[in-house]
């Protein structure tokens, strides 16, 4: 890899509109580290921590934020998630463990900054001390209408994310932060509309 933290684990990340596969490729990734004799923590924002429960609450209808308290909440998640003491993303990259995580501040970007100030998103998120920098952020690119499909295919119930013409505003969100991320993290877009192994293949690959 190009990019690397100061630590001995490597920060691996996966975006995606929802159901573009990410918990298939990232299962399978895992397995393939755990394979070469690697360590791997998976883990996954919203968390599983309170401030990941608010969140999940507010997604699902639960109860009502306004934009702008969700990407404050998200940071607080994102923050805890990185600093917490028992299995935060720091001690496992401290011990060596390669930590793998579905989602991170490239979904506050795209999500959060389709609705409210996108500037206002990727400073909170970028410039704060206590989030650190990924290794590599793999992008599973899937037309919103392919994932529309996946998800109708294998689950009941919709986040409020859920609709087609919200993921296209999302997804063009991603690739306008890509843009601008250029040169600052490293990002690779793997078009996903392939077959799981196809697309497992390439990803191994990035990790070389
Ligand atoms: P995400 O975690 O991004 O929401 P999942 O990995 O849960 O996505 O995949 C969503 C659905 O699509 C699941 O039913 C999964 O089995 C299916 N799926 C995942 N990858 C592929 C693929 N490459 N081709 C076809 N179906 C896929
Ligand atoms: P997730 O549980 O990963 O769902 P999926 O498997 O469908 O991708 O994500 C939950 C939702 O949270 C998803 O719709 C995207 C949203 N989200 C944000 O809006 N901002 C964020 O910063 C994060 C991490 C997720």
């Amino acid at each position: 890899m190009t990019t690397k933290n100061d630590l001995p684990g490597r920060f691996i990340v996966f975006e995606g509109i929802d159901g573009a596969g990410k918990s298939t490729q990232i299962r399978l990734l895992q397995e393939a580290l755990q394979r070469e004799g690697r360590r791997v923590y998976c883990t996954a924002e919203p968390t599983e921590s309170v401030s990941g429960g608010l969140l999940r609450d507010a997604l699902g209808g639960v109860s009502m934020r306004t934009t702008c308290e969700l990407a404050a909440m998200f940071v607080l998640d994102r923050i805890f998630h990185n600093v917490n003491p028992v299995h935060g993303i720091e001690k496992m990259l401290a011990e060596g463990v390669d930590v793998i995580c579905d989602r991170y501040y490239y979904s506050s970007m795209a999500y959060q900054g389709s609705d409210t100030d996108a500037e206002w998103v990727k400073s909170m998120n970028l410039n704060c001390p206590e989030i650190r920098k990924p290794d590599l952020c793999i992008f599973l690119d899937l037309t919103p209408e392919q994932s529309m499909a996946r998800i109708e295919g294998g689950r009941v119930t919709k986040e409020i994310y859920e609709t087609n013409e919200r993921l296209t505003r999302v997804r063009n969100q991603f690739y306008r932060v890509f843009e601008e991320l250029k040169g600052r993290d490293r990002i690779e877009i793997v078009d996903a509309s392939r077959s799981i192994e196809e697309i497992h293949e390439e990803i191994v690959g990035l990790l070389q």
